[in-house]
């Protein structure tokens, strides 16, 4: 028992800020974004642009594309640090805006850039204690870029809006053999100053003070993040495929989050994969943190990628440090 990827979705935002838009607003240049992380350039959510907003375009594609109506689904989950409101979740606004029946499971959750495959995972075990849920809307979406800071160059380059959904089904005997194969989820709380927003929550409430030190935003020890995001990522996954009982060379494609094209690489390569293996598309997006998997799975699905069968490995780290990986048989 378990649950598959019967749709998927995105959406990104309209408006593109490249790496040539960046060089007019901080000390940065196209030449250092692109070699030192791949990115190239970044969609940003408009002013009055909510989570929900990005989520609902997303979740109208991954449903059209499993051919879900959105009575059927039992269940929301958002991935995202960027919530509409600190309460209520924005999965039950986008309850109210996708019409899904009263009853259904709503909840965001947040593992900050592993939010996708935790969520993914949280899912995959609700339906063995709830027979009832059939299928799930499971969603990750940011507008990062509303905590990024945009005089600190060290930041602002890398992050980007946007949304991915899918619907996952419960599969109830093995059918065709598509689904969650094996996951592993962890995280390590000693590392969260070294990837975090200090400011807006309960700990250090938003005042005049605090934002004069731009403690709202996003502060980030790039080189150990770096470190810390190759060695997890890596070890997570190789946790799956024992687990499985499957070998790198069998995986049609690593789905790294993408949060910068040489970790994506670092991995690959440690994982004895080759390019054609390893699913980037960085450049487009910069790092769309719970987005990120998300997004990359509907390019994957949408572009004819992938064919029955086939195993996705997706991998993913963040703010925390949450890491892990979540093996899928297409
Ligand atoms: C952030 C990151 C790209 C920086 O790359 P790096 O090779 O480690 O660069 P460093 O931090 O050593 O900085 C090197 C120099 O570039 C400068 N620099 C930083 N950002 C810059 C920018 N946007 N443009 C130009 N120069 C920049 C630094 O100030 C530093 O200058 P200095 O040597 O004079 O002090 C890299 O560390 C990284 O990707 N880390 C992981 C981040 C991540 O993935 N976060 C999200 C987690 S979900």
């Amino acid at each position: 028992m378990g649950t598959k990827i019967i749709g998927t979705g995105c959406y990104t935002p309209e408006r593109v800020l490249t790496n040539h838009d960046l060089e007019k607003m901080v000390d940065t240049s196209d030449e250092w974004i692109r070699t030192r992380t791949g990115i190239e350039e970044r969609h940003i959510a408009a002013d009055g642009e909510s989570a929900s907003d990005m989520a609902y375009p997303a979740c109208i594609r991954a449903l059209e594309a499993s051919g879900t109506s959105p009575d059927e689904i039992g269940m929301i989950i958002v991935a995202t640090v960027c919530p509409d409101y600190p309460f209520p979740s924005t999965a039950c606004v986008l309850q109210r805006k996708l019409k899904v029946s009263p009853g259904a499971i709503c909840l965001d959750m947040q593992a900050a850039c592993s939010g996708f495959i935790y969520a993914l995972d949280i899912v995959n075990s609700m339906v063995k204690t709830h027979p009832s849920l059939k299928k799930a809307l499971v969603v990750g979406v940011e507008k990062i870029t509303m905590l990024t800071d945009w005089e600190d160059r060290n930041t602002c380059v890398l992050f980007g809006d946007g949304a991915g959904a899918v619907v996952l089904e419960a599969r109830r005997d093995s059918q065709d053999g598509g689904g969650i194969v094996a996951s592993k989820l962890s995280a390590d709380g000693n590392f969260t100053d070294i990837l975090m927003v200090k400011a807006g929550g309960s700990a250090m409430p938003l005042t005049k003070e605090v934002m004069d030190q731009r403690l709202q935003y996003i502060r980030m020890e790039g080189q150990e993040v770096f470190k810390q995001a190759v060695n997890a990522m890596v070890g997570a996954c190789k946790e799956v495929l024992q687990e499985a009982g499957v070998t790198s060379s069998e995986i049609r494609w690593l789905i790294p989050h993408q949060a910068n094209r040489r970790i994506i690489e670092a991995v690959g390569k440690r994982l004895n994969l080759t390019e054609e293996n390893v699913f980037i598309n960085v450049s487009r997006y910069g790092n769309t943190s719970a987005a990120s998997i998300a997004i990359a799975l509907d390019e994957i699905a949408r572009g004819g990628k992938v064919e029955r069968g086939e195993y996705l490995l997706l991998t993913a780290f963040g703010a925390g440090l949450t890491w892990g990986a979540t093996l899928l048989r297409w």
